[in-house]
């Protein structure tokens, strides 16, 4: 068991099947923007880029133009797109670092397109988008990540900077490890051991802080669920949480609303963990929290996205409370879960009842590529879509 590996036990047991999975580059189509106004030629910053993303265009540096680089640009929510040497894309809201303009212009024929210029060497053709409907946040797209890095902190999660799509994240805990502070940070009382630490109360009261969470899968027996029964769950509720309840948004427990059929928290379901807790708690709450874990397209021909939009439905329904979706994860390749994805974050967006969700997770080889250095086609695809 690898360390990578071994993180994967917070969630959810089935998750392990996932990081074993093979690499498939996924494409798609390049919609041209009328909307680009050329601002011209400027000097490119090596040692601090003048844009500062480079972001992968489909069908990399042999397909570049200008186009392409700006429909990736827009896509993951930048407002400037700069081409560079004929093949690299750049992209960011504003020119930093002493990009300035050039008198003398561009002059590299683009890699896919000859007819057009690609900037030039340390030169970039650059590119703002005007169209007011520029993708922003809907508010509802988080991270879940943890520290499980060599630095210890939050920087896989910072690897979402500048995604204007991303607004929020949590840890399964508190502090948040140096999240960046572009993102609000959201505390979650794990289990019921951490009620008690002094840290909870100051996470909470931390300025910024609008919302929590409870427990990480009291329901459940895996390691890194909380497993605790309804009643002691509901005590330790009225206690840790429900004093702040007039101050920040709380949540119920963090329940795997498609459990079925599982001893994990007592003899009954998921969905019966959540009534009894109800059942036993003089709370108020303000926003459900689920899990879902399935298979991203199932053997029988049915669908994953529709499974994963019933159950979210379903709790909506059940609970009469706006659904938080804190962890969800369809199994597949790279490519079934990138195509699960712009199924369902779209409908997710749409859903009123839908206040926020996180994909699983922010880890290397998940929507982390394997170096950790970067995106992977899954965290584009959550960051993008
Ligand atoms: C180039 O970028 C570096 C690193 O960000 C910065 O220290 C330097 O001042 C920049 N150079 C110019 C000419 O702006
Ligand atoms: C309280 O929880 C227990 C299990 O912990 C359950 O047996 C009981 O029915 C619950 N009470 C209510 C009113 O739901
Ligand atoms: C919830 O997901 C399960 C798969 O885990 C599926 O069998 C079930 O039909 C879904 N529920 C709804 C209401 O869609």
């Amino acid at each position: 068991m690898t360390l990578r590996c071994s993180i994967l036990f917070l969630s959810f047991e089935l998750a392990l099947i996932a990081t074993c999975m093979t690499i498939k580059r996924e494409t798609s189509t390049i919609v041209a923007r009328s909307s680009w106004n050329s601002l011209g030629c400027y000097t490119d910053n090596v040692s601090g880029r003048a844009l500062p993303n480079s972001e992968a265009v489909p069908g990399g540096s042999a397909a570049m133009t200008n186009e392409a680089c700006q429909s990736t640009c827009l896509a993951a929510g930048f407002s400037i797109a700069g081409t560079e040497y004929g093949r690299e894309c750049w992209c960011g809201n504003a020119l930093v670092n002493g990009g300035a303009p050039v008198s003398d212009g561009c002059n590299m024929a683009c890699n896919g397109n000859s007819a057009e210029t690609c900037g030039g060497s340390n030169r970039l053709n650059v590119y703002q988008d005007t169209s007011p409907s520029t993708p922003t946040s809907t508010g509802k797209r988080g991270l879940v990540y943890n520290n499980n890095n060599p630095a210890a902190n939050a920087e896989y999660a910072d690897l979402f900077k500048g995604y204007s799509k991303i607004s929020w994240g949590y840890d399964w805990g508190f502090p948040s490890f140096g999240l960046d502070a572009s993102f609000e940070f959201v505390p979650m009382l794990w289990g019921l051991p951490s009620g008690s630490d002094p840290a909870w109360t100051a996470a909470v009261q931390t300025p910024g802080t609008k919302s929590i969470l409870g427990y990480n899968e009291p329901d459940l027996t895996y390691s890194g669920s909380s497993n605790i029964l309804p009643a002691a769950a509901a005590a330790g509720y009225e206690t840790y949480m429900e004093p702040f309840s007039s101050s920040v948004k709380i949540s119920t427990p963090n329940v795997l609303w498609n459990n079925v059929g599982s001893s994990s928290g007592g003899a009954y379901d998921s969905k019966t963990w959540m009534q009894y807790f109800m059942g036993n708690c003089t709370c108020h709450f303000d926003f459900a929290a689920i899990h879902y874990y399935q298979d991203c397209f199932p053997a029988d021909g049915q669908s994953g996205a529709a499974w994963f939009q019933g159950n979210v439905t379903d709790a909506y329904q059940r609970l009469g409370l706006p659904v938080w979706i804190t962890e969800f994860q369809c199994y597949g390749t790279d490519a079934q879960q990138v195509a699960f994805l712009q199924s369902v974050l779209p409908w997710l967006d749409a859903q009123s009842y839908v206040a926020r969700y996180a994909y699983f997770g922010v880890f290397p080889d998940y929507l982390v590529n394997t170096a950790g250095t970067g995106l992977s086609d899954i965290g584009i695809a959550f960051a993008t879509t």
